[in-house]
């Protein structure tokens, strides 16, 4: 469905709405329309995770994937059916990889249309880890990859997952914590923003530009920037079938998946989503992390990048196994290259 919607989430993305459908919009935030979607489901729950004035303009950029056109150039990866006939019913990948606490991590974008760079980072990060069975920890930075990969696309208004993987392999990522937290070569710069009520953060205003490309570190931070930079060694898509992603899930680790997003999961607070009412907004990335099955609900399990207040602690759960709003069809992910020193 992202790709069939091609036209429609490269306009919602690439000129962050200023087309009619926005007057056309109900107003997804009021209490109205938070009970309407309680009223016809009860596979999940929805509450209020904005503040009903919350300006669109920082809603659009909430999302943030354009059109993947190198999605079908990637090698693609299927496994094999031992595999596959092996996996559990549910799988959580903190229970197989304890030592990888950033499995557990839930980053905020803030009002920037950079969740393509998120998702991907993520997915990096743990990864780093997942494959040295959790001796090895790198946490990449997300402000190197939206700043400094123009063939990504479009910085603050959208980008390819898949430009952002080969963009790892190809030039590496230094490292990078969330914002003020001086960790890493090049924390993220764009503050978070409320979307919480009541809270203590400043409020969204939506119109966040895209950080410069500075290829030095933060001066606490004792690393030269190039010295910093770690690789992908392989990039690859995985097949669309629910077992692929889910064995590739279970052997090595979270990927980064791109869906439509309707704006009834902005008000997403627990169970299982299944879209049910309201108006698609764009094209979104995230961080899928594992599996398993609610109330005789199949769902895949994964981290928002809308910071630990949104949602179900930042993480949510969506319908497994049809492609809902195309969850399954552009899963992308690699391997990282662990250099001997
Ligand atoms: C991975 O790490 C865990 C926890 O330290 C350990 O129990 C397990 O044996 C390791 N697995 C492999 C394949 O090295
Ligand atoms: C970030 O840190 C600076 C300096 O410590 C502080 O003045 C500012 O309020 C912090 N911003 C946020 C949003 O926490």
């Amino acid at each position: 469905m992202v790709a069939s919607r091609a036209t429609f989430v490269a306009l919602v993305c690439a000129l962050a709405l200023a087309s009619a459908n926005v007057e056309d919009m109900q107003n997804p935030l009021t209490d109205e329309f938070i009970n309407l979607i309680n009223t016809k489901q009860n596979s999940w729950k929805a509450g209020r995770n904005f503040p009903v004035n919350t300006p669109l303009t920082h809603i659009k950029k909430l999302t943030g994937v354009l059109v993947d056109t190198h999605l079908s150039k990637l090698p693609k990866v299927e496994h094999e059916v031992e595999l596959i006939a092996s996996l559990p019913e549910n799988f959580d990948p903190r229970d197989k990889w304890p030592n990888c606490p950033t499995l557990n991590e839930v980053r905020d974008q803030g009002s920037c249309g950079s969740c393509w760079a998120f998702g991907a980072v993520e997915a990096m990060t743990d990864r780093y880890c997942t494959y040295s069975n959790g001796t090895k920890h790198f946490h990449f930075s997300a402000e190197d990859l939206l700043s400094c990969c123009p063939v990504c696309g479009l910085g603050c208004n959208g980008g390819m997952p898949t430009l952002a993987w080969e963009y790892w392999k190809h030039f590496g990522l230094v490292s990078g914590g969330s914002y003020n937290s001086t960790q890493g070569c090049r924390p993220y710069e764009i503050p978070p923003c409320e979307h919480h009520v009541p809270g203590n953060r400043m409020p969204c205003n939506g119109d966040s530009k895209t950080p410069k490309c500075h290829k030095t570190c933060e001066s606490s931070y004792n690393v030269d920037y190039h010295k910093d930079k770690r690789y992908g060694k392989h990039v690859y898509s995985v097949s669309s079938k629910e077992d692929h992603i889910k064995a590739e899930l279970y052997k090595n680790g979270p990927v980064e998946g791109a869906f439509t997003v309707y704006s009834d999961l902005l008000n997403y607070k627990n169970g299982v989503y299944k879209h049910t009412v309201g108006n698609a907004l764009g094209g979104h990335a995230i961080k899928i992390l594992g599996w398993g099955v609610e109330n005789g609900n199949k769902y895949w399990l994964i981290a928002n990048s809308w910071n630990s207040d949104w949602g179900d602690n930042g993480f949510f759960k969506i319908l497994r196994g049809e492609d809902h709003c195309g969850i399954e069809s552009s899963i992308v992910a690699g391997e990282p290259l662990f250099v001997e020193v």
